[in-house]
């Protein structure tokens, strides 16, 4: 079956309760728990916030989700992770998945090449050769991660030599070159300025009614900003998950959520 063929075919309307649901995670590294037995559900547009301290399996969790598990060694998965209710372990083509699926880690991954190959590396694997359509997605996607106005009259230098705050926004022009229904970021605001920040964090609040966004952050006000829910990790136990408000306004279920979004530890 081609890719696209596999995508349709069982790409179901979505028999889970979320788009994301995740049912007795546990996560190891040989002998190491990442994450132990987490169940809960992301829903279809909102962004989802996961805080937590280093070390808690926030990012364990994100390379389960899209598969990167099959790349680490001595990673094992057990329970399930659904997406639309099908189990991302049952995608035969890890790459049909991965492309529903954009993700912007800490640092900027830039990949050597122009800016604008950067945006329209992903449209031309998916066949698009139409240089019209091609500059229209750039034009767009760059517009979107609110990076065109810097960079539109320089697309054929290498997205190197970039700043860093305007590396990390042109791998949100990447990521959503791919037309991706889900966007996983994991802390991509440790190497950015404030403003820069800020100016992402207005991009996502944009595109969350677009699709479906999981944004694992150091910074609890970030998920305080943005996040419509938020899931509290610690040393690999989902503690609790809680609409964001509640987290931040003394509603939590868990004295350790209270504790570390008050920054007693962490
Ligand atoms: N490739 C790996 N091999 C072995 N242990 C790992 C690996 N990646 C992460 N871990 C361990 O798994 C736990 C969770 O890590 P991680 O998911 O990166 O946490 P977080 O993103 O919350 O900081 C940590 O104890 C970490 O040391
Ligand atoms: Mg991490």
């Amino acid at each position: 079956m081609s890719e696209t063929a596999e995508t349709r075919a069982e790409d179901p309307a979505g028999t889970g309760a979320g788009k994301i649901s995740v049912r007795d995670l546990t996560i190891r590294y040989g002998d190491k728990v990442a994450l132990s037995g987490a169940s809960f559900d992301v829903y279809e547009n909102e962004i989802f916030g996961i805080i937590g301290p280093a070390g808690s399996g926030k990012t364990s969790f994100l390379r389960a989700l899209n598969r990167m598990s099959d790349m680490t060694p001595n990673m094992v998965i057990e329970g399930d992770i659904a997406i639309d209710g099908r189990p991302v372990r049952s995608w035969r083509n890890v790459y049909a998945l991965r492309r529903r699926i954009g993700v912007v880690f800490p640092l900027p991954v830039g990949l050597p090449m122009t800016i604008y190959d950067n945006v329209a590396l992903s449209p031309r694997l998916r066949g698009i050769k139409s240089k019209a359509k091609l500059d229209e997605i750039v034009e767009r996607c760059l517009s979107r991660a609110a990076l065109w106005d810097e960079v539109k009259d320089r697309l054929g230098s290498l997205g190197s030599l970039l700043s860093g705050g305007q590396q990390q926004r042109l791998t949100i022009a990447r990521a959503l070159s791919q037309d991706p229904e889900i966007l996983l970021l994991d802390e991509f605001s440790i190497a950015v300025d404030p403003v820069t920040t800020m100016r992402i964090e207005d991009v996502l609040k944009e595109l969350r009614s677009e699709m479906t966004i999981v944004l694992v952050t150091n910074l609890v006000q970030q998920a305080r900003r943005l996040a419509d829910r938020t899931a509290f990790f610690l040393t690999g136990e989902l503690v609790e998950v809680a609409d964001t408000e509640d987290l931040f306004t003394g509603n939590s279920k868990d004295p350790r959520t209270r504790d570390y979004v008050e920054g007693r530890f962490g």
